[in-house]
């Protein structure tokens, strides 16, 4: 058996990559892509497109007209809706196409909430529409619209003229000598195109039915220094400038051993673009789900830079970012979020399509992955060695080799015989077990999925209208089409614990190579021109299978425990809206610092992107990590949304115990310090679920003017209370915290430190330093009893560590629940918001109804930043009535501990100093 899976690992190894890191030469360059290089290749200032003013409506809040291609006479419609929360959205479609252009749907929560639409002022050369205080003024020749919040020119649409959209066309006759005859209305780049029709890549040939349809705007961004965001990449968090190389590409691909800072595809697309400048912050989602190019240039770009003070007419030029949007098929569909704030924007973004429900608790703990755990006996001893080195750990993770033959909802019956005995041995310890469930389907007629797919139609087909197969981990496999409903219900059904033997409601699933990852497709994917659902082709829809797929796991999860329990899912593949379902993951990355390092920037992409819960292989997928990287590893990982190590199969095994005392002790401490402040990161997913903030926040978020955070990779904000600066380098002795915030005071949380904000500091950093602030007048609450796992920690005290700022004040939130099922939904929950001032800290309770109780009691309040003299604390309840309770006080830190104020979290109480 093992010889077998070593044999298919190398074959895989072989037909992916002759030599360490990623083989460039299976992915397309734009150059290589026909449409990508026929919209690049659109000069500037040079607009065909006008929209005729005088076809203008105002109809039930949309605002529709007339564009037309001046070239080649092709008229497109035109519509603008004015949404709730400063956005508007805008679309483009051709008029009457000879068939219909595929339109994304499941990625907006609902139908949008049309706002009013309002004629200010018309002009011959344009129109000017308002809606409550954002306005669109909308030129017609060329066709172009500024979006204003307020008076502040926040967007330009087609600023560039770069707009392209190529209509549905009937293909030319191949002329007597073999040259091609456009048809009648076609005369344009396409025409001298030779891979508008048909297009190679490798030995892989896709046939192009329905020829070019590619759609192009570009977008400016008045007053943004830099803009965010379209993950996922392995590249800086501000946007680079693209005129030199490759457009950042959107098209979701399994890529073998992927490089760092390079615009290249990876396994998720999310077409949300942030733009930010001190004064102005605004984002625009771009809803297409085909393959997407987008070029950005702007003021970051060193050549642009030093043109910023350009003197035009005696003014200085505003910076400015440009981005252009190429996508291979579908409509023009694009939402303008326009802030002002950068905190307005994300949540404009959550507004439309959803945030993360709140997770389990477990979800938030530790994971432990490999690829892959042998078999039970070996989950055994690894879960039992966690409590022997006394480690905490939520949830053991099984890989494809748990199944028969990569037969997934099935186990190897040799080294898995009793699943559901294994399951609850991690469950008696309060542990959770998660197993991997990919699309692919073995082609094998022994499978019932198999015959079940076969039986009912339920495969992607082939162009010709037979099913596909292609090659995954099992051998010869098909894919489940996950656009079709009754296959997703199909699926719904395969996790109901009689379908599914051996599994049990403490088995959570990862949905992995859901791209899909086809080993011997084009680009090691699924062709273009395999139809779907609907009859629309791959091409139109690649972005959304994956998606699609999780859909389809959380419907099932929720069904097998009625509706009780929250679901726990990861997924690899992801696109808009796949926050709602899934946590996710950056992938296959490498056991080298440069990989750790980039974790922040690629975790800040999704996070402004609207997906929170993201998280890296901790220690690196390939290859070996050393002690010193490991250590840094599991510390940056501790402080990032989703915590989980794993490692590719042909690795050392490297369980902390495994590595020297000095290691395994840093690795406990980092784990210790996640575990801790589980409630704060809990009560920060609630606040996601509820505000659409995200976990992981840019400085920028919080400090918009800062033009000094601005493209800051190293560091973030975990909330808005905690800034971590992960150590990502060998060998650090030292490295550079900015503090941000002039008028900030920032704490070491292991020194209580203050630093002044508005500096950079150098901080000396031994091998077990994470250097982790807390910011002055924010409350952070912490559960200190480590345990086996964070589900034992439910009834367990608190000790809340208040920081205080200038003005010797200081608030935070915390939430509580049962961590595990959907009752908070119901009001089953505690939310409390906590204040210190006036030397007084108090609790209340930030919903009043509905009932959660709890026996968590506040243990010990730490207070930052205090000047002696306390002598006491007067402890004030219902339940304790007024009692006085001891104080420490240091005077080298200014801090002073109360000790056991013994309330019960669920009541409202104070603390008196004096
Ligand atoms: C690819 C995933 O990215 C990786 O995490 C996993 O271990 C392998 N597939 C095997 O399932």
């Amino acid at each position: 058996m093992w010889r077998r899976v070593l044999h298919l690992h190398l074959v895989f190894l072989i037909l992916l990559s002759s030599s360490l890191g990623v083989d460039r030469g299976n992915f397309k360059a734009c150059h290589q892509s026909s449409f990508c290089k026929r919209c690049r290749a659109v000069e500037p200032d040079k607009s065909v497109y006008v929209l005729h003013l005088n076809t203008l409506k105002i109809e039930d809040s949309v605002m529709s007209a007339e564009i037309q291609n001046t070239q080649n006479l092709v008229k497109f419609k035109f519509e603008l809706f004015s949404l709730s929360d400063a956005t508007f959205r805008m679309k483009i479609n051709e008029l009457s196409p000879l068939k219909p252009r595929y339109e994304v749907e499941h990625v907006l929560v609902g139908e949008p909430q049309l706002e009013r639409l309002e004629v200010k002022e018309r002009a011959a050369e344009y129109i000017i529409v308002s809606s409550g205080n954002i306005k669109a003024k909308i030129y017609g020749t060329p066709f172009r619209v500024d979006f204003y919040h307020g008076d502040s020119l926040a967007v330009t649409a087609n600023a560039k003229g770069l707009m392209k959209f190529e209509h549905i066309r009937i293909k030319p006759e191949s002329k007597d000598d073999g040259s091609e005859q456009p048809d009648n209305q076609v005369n344009d780049d396409t025409a001298s195109d030779p891979g508008a029709w048909e297009e190679n890549f490798k030995s892989h040939h896709d046939s192009k039915p329905n020829g070019p349809t590619a759609v192009a705007l570009d977008f400016t961004f008045a007053g943004a220094h830099y803009a965010y965001g379209i993950p996922l990449h392995a590249d800086s968090f501000a946007l680079k400038s693209t005129k030199n190389g490759d457009p950042y590409r959107l098209f979701n691909l399994d890529v073998f051993e992927y490089e760092l800072n390079n615009p290249m595809a990876l396994y998720g697309s999310i077409p949300m673009l942030v733009a930010h400048g001190p004064s102005i912050t605004s984002g625009v989602f771009w809803l297409n789900a085909a393959e997407t190019w987008v070029d950005i240039e702007g003021t970051h770009d060193q050549n642009v830079m030093s043109s910023i003070v350009n003197f035009v007419s005696g003014s200085v030029r505003t910076p400015e970012v440009n981005a252009h949007f190429m996508s291979e098929s579908g409509i023009i569909d694009v939402f303008f979020m326009l802030g002002p704030e950068p905190k307005n924007v994300v949540q404009q973004y959550a507004k439309l399509t959803g945030t993360t429900p709140l997770p389990p608790y477990f979800a938030i703990g530790y994971h432990q992955s490999r690829w892959n755990y042998n078999d039970q006996d070996d989950v055994r001893n690894v879960d039992a060695k966690f409590d022997e080195y006394n480690l905490p750990m939520d949830v053991m993770w099984l890989d494809i080799e748990h199944t028969d033959n990569k037969k997934y909802f099935t186990w190897d019956s040799r080294r898995f015989s009793q699943p559901a005995e294994m399951i609850n041995n991690l469950t008696a310890k309060g542990r959770k077990l998660v197993a991997i469930v990919d699309p692919h389907v073995k082609r094998d007629n022994s499978y019932f999925l198999h015959n079940d797919a076969e039986n009912n139609d339920f495969y992607i087909k082939n162009k010709d209208g037979k099913i596909y197969e292609g090659w995954c981990w099992p051998g010869s496999s098909s894919y489940p089409d996950f656009f079709n409903p009754a296959v997703r219900d199909y699926y719904k059904t395969r996790y109901l614990l009689e379908n599914y033997h051996g599994s049990t409601l403490d088995m959570h699933i990862w949905n992995d190579m859901n791209e899909p990852s086809v080993f011997n497709g084009p680009e090691v994917t699924i062709p273009k021109d395999v139809l779907h659902f609907g009859g629309w082709e791959n091409r139109d829809v690649h972005n959304q299978y994956g998606f699609m797929y999780t859909i389809a796991t959380y419907e099932g999860l929720m069904a097998r425990s009625n509706g009780k329990f929250r679901p726990f899912i990861l997924t690899r593949a992801f696109f808009a809206g796949s926050q709602r379902y899934t946590a996710m993951w950056t992938g296959d990355n490498t056991a080298d610092w440069g990989h750790l390092k980039i974790s922040i920037p690629m975790c800040l992409s999704v996070s402004v992107a609207g997906y929170p819960f993201c998280g890296a292989d901790v220690g690196g997928f390939f290859n070996n990590p050393n002690s010193e990287l490991i250590t840094r590893w599991y510390q940056a990982g501790a402080f990032q949304p989703f915590f989980r190590s794993h490692s590719h199969i042909d690795t050392k095994r490297r369980e902390p115990w495994l590595f020297d005392d000095a290691t395994l002790h840093h690795i406990r401490e980092a784990l210790n310090k996640r575990y801790a402040l589980l409630p704060y990161i809990y009560t920060l997913f609630f606040e996601h679920e509820i505000s659409g903030l995200p976990v992981m926040w840019p400085l920028w978020l919080e400090f918009p003017s800062e033009t000094a955070v601005f493209a800051v990779d190293d560091e973030y904000l975990l909330g808005d209370s905690l800034l971590v600066h992960p150590v990502t380098s060998p060998g650090a002795t030292e490295v550079t915290v900015y503090h941000p915030g002039v008028s900030e005071i920032w704490y070491d949380v292991d020194t209580y430190q203050k630093f002044e904000g508005g500096k950079h500091t150098k901080i000396p950093v031994t091998i077990d330093k994470i250097p982790v602030y807390q910011r002055g007048g924010k409350i952070i609450p912490k559960k200190e009893r480590i345990r086996r796992a964070s589900t034992l920690t439910l009834n367990d005290p608190f000790t809340l560590y208040v920081a205080l700022n200038q003005n010797k004040t200081a608030s935070g939130r915390l939430y509580m629940d049962d961590g595990e099922t959907f009752e908070y939904k119901k009001g089953a929950y505690l939310y409390l918001s906590l204040e210190f001032a006036g030397n007084k800290l108090t609790s209340r309770k930030i919903k009043k109804e509905g009932s959660f109780s709890t026996k968590s009691w506040l243990e010990r309040v730490v207070i930052m930043g205090i000047e002696s003299g306390i002598k006491s604390a007067v402890v004030e309840s219902k339940g304790t009535g007024k009692i006085t309770v001891n104080t420490i006080y240091d005077n080298n830190s200014n801090v002073l501990v109360v000790r056991k104020p013994s309330i019960n979290m669920a009541e409202e109480w104070s603390i008196l100093l004096q």
